[in-house]
């Protein structure tokens, strides 16, 4: 949720800057701005800026009419709105009343109604609806030569969440940042320094790289970087090295984002499996922090994450129930803590988030710590807030996931899961046997079949664009199909903007049936017939009963499984795999389709409309 850049050094500030937004404009992109110290014709140091509503194309449209004078230090920001609409007067960098101070912000400053009514009555002028205004205002007032003070004194003044990055006219070749449960890191380069929400916008330039800690300011100049607490003591802090490359972080030839990162998932999936299956066929996760005895003792095991990552957590509650027979609940974080849950230290959370920042499960799992239980996230984003505030973690190697909405991470979470499922097990000795072994070598075996997935999607892509009028689909499915049938659902709102909705198919006669009239698509994630055959031969059912009210039935059902051959409008075929595994398999034709139809009607697939990467606000 909006994207910060900062830069000092010897390249042209604005350069680094706009390059950097582009990296980041998946976190937020209602408008974008910039700010770069520069001198004046008198010499004197003063602050260059230009802001604009709309995507960062127009804010670089506005800089090829009117170029801004040339410097070596600057911000930048692409913003997701909460405080005032999207308009060039609410876009940032903001500025106090004698524009010496430029400010960008990511987050929520929650007593910013009193601060500024304070400000407006010692006489400042604020010119927009925003939170962040303030802190420019306030910085000015508290800046005495030294603006990394003036940033902490301003920062114990705060409540709320925030990334702050500012710069003052009379600190040339200084920038500033703070940190309060939003992200931000330092990318350490050889005479030049760069701050970002998002080691991406940086990546090209340098892969060291510095986590910034909970309540720090950083003072970044062209030949170092200082951290200190908000109390001004020295801080402690992570330096670590960013091992993918520039040109993870790029389209490299495909249209866009969403389908690069389609395409990646065999190789996501591998990489989440590499070095975790031993050769014996055991798991070893050596880098939980965890110790196999506290594994021993959990009684209960509960999953918090939103929205994709939720889906995840679904099938995972599947996979530890039957191979560990532990009970295990799973939740929405923005509904877990204000429902006052019952945990206590035999409980293990697991926090599962792509980017490490979601702030609904950094708060769930801040209570369930409170309470005394474990935590183990589940996260693809090194150095981000919600690994580093749990006890252990367990990383997918995803890679960078730049789209919006969520493909190879849902599917490497899927993996993680399976692990931490199949690892309880194997620590408990619990159901210890054929079935867990031979399950770990099919997970082997899943990169394989994802791969295979996606070379038979071209029916899938004419399926979806021959639906691009239609005004609903619905998705249903049976067990681990039905969070596939909720994914699905969520990827055709979130892409295409149409009603979609995920059922599970045993509840279409308490309701949703009466929606089914002549050719509404409908999307049948079907069962393996082979194990659990009650289930397939269940949905089979199903698919007859909606049929026979007019809808267009899209089947997604294992190859060889021809019961449903005469009930499906449209079939998909996936390869055969156990059905706790299935969804590694039924998710991709879903992706794909909505992907697809979002296309057709003409929608920019990367950047839906309303929506943020990271959502850093509860
Ligand atoms: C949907 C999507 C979102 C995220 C959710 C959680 O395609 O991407 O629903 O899954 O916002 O994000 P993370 O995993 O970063 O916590």
């Amino acid at each position: 949720m909006c994207g910060i850049v900062g830069y000092t050094g010897p390249q042209e500030a604005l350069d680094v800057v706009i390059a950097g937004l582009r990296r980041l404009e998946y976190r937020g992109y209602d408008s974008a701005g910039v700010a770069v110290q520069t001198r004046g014709a008198d010499g004197q140091w003063l602050l260059a800026t230009d802001k604009r509503a709309g995507k960062l194309v127009n804010l670089e449209k506005s800089l090829a009419e009117t170029p801004l004078a040339a410097g070596t230090t600057g911000i930048g920001h692409t913003r997701w709105a909460t405080h005032g609409g999207p308009t060039d007067a609410n876009a940032h960098p903001h500025l106090d009343d004698h524009r010496k101070v430029a400010v960008v912000h990511n987050g929520i400053i929650e007593n910013f109604a009193r601060l500024r009514a304070d400000l407006a009555d010692r006489g400042h002028t604020l010119r927009s609806e925003t939170d962040t205004e303030v802190v420019a205002h306030l910085l000015a007032e508290a800046y005495d030569g030294d603006l990394a003070e003036a940033m902490r004194a301003v920062c114990r003044q705060l409540d709320g969440a925030f990334t702050l990055v500012a710069v003052h006219a009379d600190a040339p070749g200084t920038v500033v940042g703070a940190r309060r449960n939003s992200p931000l890191v330092v990318g350490v380069g050889d005479g030049e320094n760069f701050l970002a929400s998002d080691v991406a916008a940086f990546i090209a330039h340098t892969r060291e790289a510095i986590e910034l800690g909970q309540d720090q300011v950083v003072e970044l100049r062209p030949d170092g970087v200082s951290v200190t607490n908000f109390d001004g003591t020295p801080a402690e802090v992570r330096e670590y090295h960013v091992d993918w490359d520039a040109s993870a972080a790029e389209k490299g030839g495909y249209d866009y984002f969403m389908l690069k990162e389609i395409a990646e998932q065999p190789k996501a999936v591998a990489d989440t499996l590499l070095g975790r299956i031993g050769t014996d066929g055991r798991l070893t996760l050596d880098e939980l922090r965890i110790p196999d005895q506290v594994l021993r003792e959990v009684d209960k095991v509960v999953i918090v994450a939103c929205g994709t990552a939720f889906h995840a957590g679904m099938i995972a509650k599947y996979a530890i129930e039957h191979w560990t027979r532990i009970p295990c609940e799973v939740e929405v974080a923005s509904e877990f803590r204000y429902r006052d849950p019952i945990m206590d230290d035999r409980t293990l959370v697991v926090a599962i988030s792509q980017s490490g920042e979601t702030m609904d499960t950094l708060m769930a799992l801040r209570h369930a710590r409170e309470q005394g239980a474990k935590v183990l996230a589940i996260c693809n984003t090194n150095g981000s807030t919600i690994p580093r505030e749990s006890d252990a973690v367990l990383y997918t190697h995803a890679g960078p996931e730049v789209a919006v909405a969520s493909t190879k991470a849902f599917l490497t979470q899927l993996v993680a899961c399976y692990l931490v499922a199949l690892y309880l097990g194997q620590v408990r000795g619990t159901k210890w046997g054929d079935e867990i072994s031979s399950v770990i070598r099919e997970l082997g075996d899943a990169p394989r079949q994802v791969e295979q997935v996606l070379g038979t999607m071209e029916p899938v892509r004419a399926l979806a664009r021959s639906l691009a009028d239609a005004r609903s689909v619905l998705f249903l499915g049976r067990h681990v199909g039905y969070p596939v049938a909720l994914e699905g659902a969520l990827k055709l709102k979130e892409l295409a903007y149409m009603h979609a909705e995920g059922f599970a198919a045993g509840e279409l006669k308490h309701g949703p049936i009466a929606l089914i009239e002549e050719g509404l698509p409908v999307v049948v994630v079907v069962p393996s017939p082979r194990g659990r055959s009650i289930l397939h031969d269940k949905i089979v059912s199903n698919i007859q009963e909606i049929r026979a009210r007019g809808a267009r039935t899209i089947v997604i059902a294992e190859e060889g499984d021809e019961a449903v051959v005469p009930y499906a409008d449209h079939l998909i075929r996936i390869p055969a795999t156990p059905t706790l595994l299935q969804p590694l398999v039924s998710t991709v034709p879903l992706q794909v389709f909505a992907c697809e139809l979002a296309t057709a009607k003409g929608h920019e697939v990367d950047q839906p409309r309303n929506l943020a990467k990271s959502v850093t606000v509860e």
